[in-house]
């Protein structure tokens, strides 16, 4: 690989997960690895398989199935962690373990309570241990932005000899600015006598909205890879959002002087699917994903585009992957047509009955909607496939009167269970009628934290996608819901929240 090449390496499907209510079934993590396979990611972090059997699973299934881009498991520095991230990548063609230890006073001192030679001892093993199971081992210094560059020369050193091939130091609370960032990592590079041995890596939060900035300064300083996530998800104010990386590095080569191997075409259907998956909007003004990201409105900026695009465009819409939209489908496309479309959008069917469920679906759609896009198909599987994970609640009808000067009221008949309830309740608007209406019977007892209502497509006979984040004892999830008619989306998507509630999904998370 050339030294001006970096390596994107996603962690999406792991710090991503992270972030409160983000959390993805193993089917929609392989729908988004395979998309992040498309994009020509490197490195894909498929999760931190010794958190829950269901990580486990999710990260072995990524690691049997894809096979262009590495497939990486986190592992704490711990002999459990480390076997269980070898055993879940026992037959990727291309796999690494990524171990981590915090090196940080603080850290040290509080979250560990151990001293720096007992941390530097732990991470050599860490590091022997991992090798032992797999060639490509990368060791992490969490909370390296805030610790001594002293004990990072020496910990890294350490690590390098015990066959760490990537070394990442990550700005785990979002703490450091770009310049003094930049200057930190030349200077690890320059100081540690077998820095040549490994690539350099930087992994950086958003807190202080600096994590591309932070990042882009520490490539200039000789990081040759970036940890990034679709969409900037992430733990907290979340992770530097890849499509800004890599199209900073393309549209600024003159100055940066790296490529990545992304196809960027593939952007904008990667961070849709992540929307859709998750149930986390895209700002309008997100840079090159948000929906507006491309839109001139000024009168002055859409003269000087017609007469030369240049002018206001840095970089087309159509290089990431905007204004692809086709009408795919309409009310006489057939069954073939429909899972070839969807598996070019990288979703499979598990089963014929999984594909003939959907495809009534995307009947009944196209009966309201004359043109169907990419965008409603992957809105009507997201959909689908809640609503066939959740065993407790279903919807069977829903029926809500909204008049001028009259209070909303919704009646509603719901299989809780497998026994039909039925409830009234009114509300200042029709969806919180039929939340008040759903609480009625379900009683969960569960807190609203999150509404929220996105149209697929353009012009008023979309698909609502809804997203309705509940908390219940310290639990968050996202549940959501699509369909032409709103309320009905936000029904499907509040009893989606409840199901996930009602699941038992405890795992652990890898930084407590
Ligand atoms: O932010 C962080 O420090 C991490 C590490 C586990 C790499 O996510
Ligand atoms: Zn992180």
């Amino acid at each position: 690989m050339s030294n001006d090449r970096v390596i994107i390496f996603d962690t999406t499907l792991r710090d991503g997960e992270q972030s409160p209510g983000a959390s993805m079934t193993g089917e929609e993590k392989l729908r988004i690895a395979r998309q992040l396979e498309r994009l020509r990611v490197d490195v894909i972090e498929a999760g931190f398989a010794i958190a829950s059997p269901g990580d486990f699973e999710a990260v072995k299934t990524i690691a049997d199935q894809i096979k262009e881009s590495r497939i990486c498991s986190l592992s704490r520095a711990l002999d459990a962690d480390i076997d269980r991230a070898g055993e879940a990548l026992a037959n990727a063609a291309q796999g690494r373990i990524h171990t981590f230890i915090a090196t940080s006073p603080i850290h040290m001192k509080y979250k560990l309570q151990m001293e720096p030679d007992q941390v530097v001892a732990q991470a050599v093993h860490a590091v022997k241990r991992a090798r032992n199971l797999i060639d490509d081992v990368e060791f992490s210094l969490e909370d390296a932005s805030r610790s001594e560059m002293d004990f990072m020369c020496r910990i890294i050193e350490a690590a390098i000899d015990a066959g760490a091939r990537t070394i990442n130091i990550p700005d785990t609370v979002g703490y450091a600015v770009p310049h003094e960032f930049g200057t930190h990592i030349g200077e690890l590079i320059a100081r540690i006598p077998n820095a040549d041995k490994a690539i350099f890596s930087v992994h950086c939060h958003n807190d202080l909205g600096l994590a591309v900035a932070n990042s882009l300064a520490a490539v200039g300083a000789g990081a040759r890879q970036v940890e990034c996530t679709v969409n900037g998800l992430g733990e907290r104010a979340g992770n530097a959002s890849l499509e800004e990386i890599v199209m900073a590095m393309r549209t600024r080569k003159d100055l940066l002087n790296v490529e990545t191997n992304i196809d960027t075409t593939q952007i904008v259907a990667a961070s849709k699917l992540v929307s859709s998956v998750t149930g986390f909007p895209v700002q309008p003004n997100k840079a090159i994903v948000g929906a507006n990201a491309f839109a001139h409105e000024s009168g002055i900026h859409q003269d000087g585009v017609l007469k030369h695009r240049e002018t206001y465009e840095i970089m087309t819409a159509e290089s990431v992957g905007w204004n692809t939209n086709k009408m795919v489908m309409g009310k006489h496309s057939g069954r073939a047509a429909f899972r070839a479309r969807l598996e070019e959008l990288g979703t499979t069917f598990s089963s014929d009955a999984e594909l003939n469920n959907a495809f009534g679906r995307f009947k009944e759609l196209a009966d309201k909607k004359h043109e169907i896009f990419d965008e409603d198909l992957m809105a009507l599987v997201s959909n689908t496939r809640a609503e066939a994970s959740s065993d407790q609640f279903h919807l069977s009808s829903l029926s809500v009167q909204s008049q001028t000067g009259e209070t909303p009221n919704a009646q509603l008949v719901l299989q809780m269970g497998g026994e039909e309830l039925s409830a009234e309740a009114k509300g200042s608007g029709p969806v919180d009628a039929v939340f008040n209406a759903i609480e009625a019977v379900a009683k969960s007892g569960a807190s609203l934290l999150i509404y929220s209502v996105n149209a697929v497509t353009q012009g008023t006979d979309s698909q609502g996608e809804v997203t309705v984040r509940l908390e219940k004892a310290g639990r968050i999830v996202n549940g959501l819901g699509a369909d032409t008619d709103i309320i009905i989306a936000s029904a499907k998507a509040y009893l989606h929240a409840l199901n996930l509630l009602d699941a038992n999904q405890t795992k652990a998370h890898p930084q407590v």
